[in-house]
């Protein structure tokens, strides 16, 4: 059955948009088909690709779908969209600012939350509470995997200084990190670059789909 991968985060400007869109990007390089769905009520995503499919005229196939929803309607959507297997994954990139009730109902049609964050105290202070926030979810659906990404990190950090910053999260701390780069910036081209590969590799094994 298709699997729900929800970025989530009680803060704004994690890292959400551009790692679901990288992941998106992997999955499909990967062979997997891949709807992306932004809750964003700005819908960045897809404006971004509405405008780059209007200005080349050469435009290809797109990687994956680019669905737009809200809040309160994604949970009935994904509930509708996952016994029709249309895809491998949906990745939901929901809002900087989701609602509680939000987050608890995407939580229970999820089968991981992915919570981006820096290693920067205050991002830190905020992975914690959002953990804290998701753990009720956790009751309710017990297939649910709460894994945190590293993001924007040093390329000279070690991945156990890492671990260590983070070891009092009520999470999986996954065992790659995303580095802090420039080219991350300018996500229009939509490219995951190659060292996504191994992120993705580690996300789908804890999501028990090691094989890929
Ligand atoms: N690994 C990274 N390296 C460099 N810049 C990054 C990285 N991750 C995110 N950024 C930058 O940080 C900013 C916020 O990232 P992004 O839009 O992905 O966050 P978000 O969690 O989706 O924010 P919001 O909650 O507002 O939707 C963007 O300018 C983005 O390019
Ligand atoms: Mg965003």
């Amino acid at each position: 059955m298709t699997k729900v991968i929800s970025f989530i985060s009680r803060k704004g400007g994690t890292g959400k948009t551009t790692n679901a869109i990288n992941l998106s990007t992997m999955l499909n390089n990967l062979g997997h088909k891949v709807a992306l769905i932004e809750t964003d009520t700005n819908y960045t995503l897809s404006t971004l690709r509405k405008m780059e499919v209007f200005q080349s005229e050469t435009a290809e196939e797109p990687a994956f779908e680019i669905l737009g929803s809200d809040d309160d309607r994604i949970a009935a959507e994904l509930e509708a969209l996952k016994p029709k297997n249309t895809y491998d994954f949906i990745v939901v990139d929901s809002a900087g600012k989701t609602t509680d009730e939000g987050i608890k109902k995407l939580c229970l049609i999820s089968d991981a939350v992915i919570v981006p964050s820096s290693l920067t105290q205050n991002d830190l202070l905020v992975t914690y509470q959002t953990i804290t926030d998701l753990s009720p979810a956790r009751d309710l659906n017990a297939d649910l995997r709460i894994m945190v990404l590293p993001n924007r990190i040093h390329s000279l950090t070690k991945i156990k200084t890492i671990q260590d910053a983070m070891e009092n999260l009520n999470a999986h701390v996954l065992n790659v990190a995303v580095p802090q780069k420039n080219l991350f910036v300018n996500f229009s081209t939509i490219l995951a670059e190659e060292q996504y590969r191994d992120i993705a590799r580690e996300i789908l094994k804890q999501l028990g789909d090691g094989q890929t």
